[in-house]
């Protein structure tokens, strides 16, 4: 990681590390693949959707290990959310200047069912968009499922407008796909980096 994401990112991590907040953000590495199954297994609506089946050790593989051709382990970020009891109750990847130099690609965002239209997956994406913002990134980009209406609107409704169409292998599955695009404006919140 740059000294400039690793700035911004220590700052969102101690945002989350205060008492006050329920969850705590963690950068995890495939070491933790076991705690991650643990709730993709939780989400199985999520999975069964897009792929027909449920989740394997094969999707937590892909979280940690896909990455672009042109993309090096350090441009990727799985970043998971932790609750009190330290178990994993979110995850969210992103990868640093994809497909192109300022534009962050935000791989998959999974928040577990029972904490979900509560506002936690807006407010992580609004403190993942100013991170990214204040790393040097203008742009997010991400992909999703044309069967996930739901994750359509989520996005929509966060700014993010369709750009393209094409498709996508989700497990055997080839699926067709909305790429959808949001340039980032600078009236952001301020993270508070300790220096
Ligand atoms: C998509 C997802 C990450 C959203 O996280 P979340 O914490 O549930 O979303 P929020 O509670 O922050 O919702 C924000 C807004 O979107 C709306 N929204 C969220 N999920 C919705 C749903 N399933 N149906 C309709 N509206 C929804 C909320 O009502 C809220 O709108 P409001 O601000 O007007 O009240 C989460 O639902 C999830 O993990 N889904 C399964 C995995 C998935 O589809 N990931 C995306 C792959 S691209």
């Amino acid at each position: 990681m740059s000294n400039l994401t690793t700035d911004h990112f220590s700052a969102l991590l101690n945002k989350y590390a205060s008492n006050k907040h329920p969850f705590n953000l963690q950068l995890l590495s495939a070491r933790q693949g076991d705690r991650v199954l643990s709730l993709y297994q939780q989400s199985s609506d999520y999975f069964i959707q897009a792929s027909g089946q449920i989740a394997t050790y094969q999707d937590v593989d892909e979280l940690f290990e896909s990455l672009p051709p042109t993309k090096k382990p350090n441009d990727k970020f799985v970043i998971g959310i932790a609750d009190k009891s330290d178990i994993i109750v979110g995850v969210v990847d992103l990868i640093r200047d994809y497909p192109r130099l300022q534009c962050w690609c935000l791989g998959f965002m999974l928040i577990a069912p029972q904490l979900r239209n509560q506002h936690y997956g807006s407010a992580l994406y609004h403190d993942l968009e100013s991170m990214v913002y204040r790393s040097g990134g203008k742009e997010l980009r991400l992909v999703v499922h044309d069967k996930n209406h739901n994750a359509l609107r989520f996005w929509q409704h966060l700014g993010f407008s369709i750009k393209d169409t094409g498709f996508e292998m989700y497990g055997d599955q080839k699926a067709k796909v909305s790429i959808l695009e949001k340039t980032i404006l600078p009236n952001i919140p301020k993270l508070h980096i300790s220096s």
